[in-house]
């Protein structure tokens, strides 16, 4: 009978404390009271994962409206691309009147969490459709979006500049897949300053005729529950996001967790929530759904630290 030895696995134990603590990085900002996790563990274990591979594994998808900008700001709610639109240089009062009517309608359904994806979807297809017919009916001029744009309280998260920064200092691509208006999506990153060439967006783009007037949407409709859709017919086009196994997925919605549907051969995933409405209704599915859920957590902070993490791999030095 072979006897235990501890004296032998003391040492062992402690070279092993201290080699973890050396190749992991701590997070301060997991600790934050908005966040929520339903495994801590798997959370770090998979950002560490990620690590190791380094930044050129990696590849980030972002939902836009209400994830990478606020859904609030001094009590006010930010306008999404769609309600940037609600300007008079681009829509008459009646028009406006009945988008705000939809919304009052429609977004209630997109977060109501007695509902399945698949009970939802008629209503969305109802929504962005009726929305984009009243729209083309305006005859929106392209040359008016930017100051539209301008005369907003649109605002990107706090702690943006950052995030963009880094990813591009590390040629990690960005994938902004958006249910907005892409054309105004296009014009709140050049107006922030954070239209770099590693950003990559799949939105509702308009099409304007010769004389720069809004006649139709290109391609496919893309509204909150069909993403996965999407992600798999542009798959193939994307190829700077080819060969990066690792996926940071940020998004606001149950929907968006299908952005990176796409992606074939991942290894390791990391989904980051933003709750930022109906709070109590949603907490669980959403800790059930992502893996990190922050709540009412208008910045970037944890996705910033996150991303400091995983991209300050040795390997990349
Ligand atoms: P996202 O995919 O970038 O989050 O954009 C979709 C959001 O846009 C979704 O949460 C609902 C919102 N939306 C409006 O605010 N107004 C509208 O008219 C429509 C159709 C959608
Ligand atoms: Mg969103």
């Amino acid at each position: 009978m072979v006897h235990h030895v501890p004296w032998i696995y003391t040492p062992v134990r402690t070279v092993l404390a201290i080699w973890n603590q050396l190749t992991k990085t701590e997070i301060p900002e997991l600790a934050k009271s908005s966040v929520l996790m339903r495994e801590r563990s798997r959370v770090e274990d998979t950002i560490h994962a990620m690590q190791r591979a380094g930044a050129g594994s990696l590849q980030v998808i972002s939902d836009f409206d209400m994830t990478l900008t606020r859904f609030a700001h001094n009590g006010r709610r930010v306008p999404t691309t769609h309600n940037i639109l609600d300007n008079r240089l681009l829509i008459d009062e009646d028009c406006a009147k009945k988008m705000r009517e939809l919304l009052n309608t429609y977004y209630p359904i997109e977060i109501d969490s007695s509902r399945t994806a698949e009970e939802k979807l008629p209503f969305m297809v109802e929504w962005w459709t009726e929305v984009h017919e009243l729209l083309i009916q305006q005859g929106i001029r392209k040359d008016m979006l930017a100051q539209a744009v301008q005369e907003s309280s649109a605002m990107l998260r706090d702690g943006y500049k950052l995030f963009f920064d880094r990813l591009t200092e590390q040629q990690v691509p960005l994938l902004i897949f958006s249910a907005g208006v892409g054309d105004v999506l296009e014009e709140v990153m050049r107006q922030h300053r954070v239209f770099y060439p590693n950003v990559h967006i799949i939105s509702n783009y308009m099409d304007f005729d010769q004389t720069g007037v809004l006649r139709a949407f290109k391609g496919q409709l893309i509204h909150t529950f069909n993403k996965r859709d999407g992600a798999l017919s542009h798959a193939a086009g994307l190829r700077a996001l080819q060969g990066r196994p690792n996926v940071l997925l940020l998004g606001d919605s149950l929907g968006d967790l299908t952005m990176a549907d796409g992606v074939s051969e991942h290894q390791n995933i990391l989904t980051i929530g933003f709750l930022n409405d109906q709070v109590e209704e949603r907490k669980e599915s959403y800790v059930d759904s992502f893996d990190i859920v922050l709540v009412r957590d208008e910045t970037m902070d944890v996705a910033n630290a996150v991303l400091r993490c995983i991209t300050s791999s040795r390997r990349n030095k």
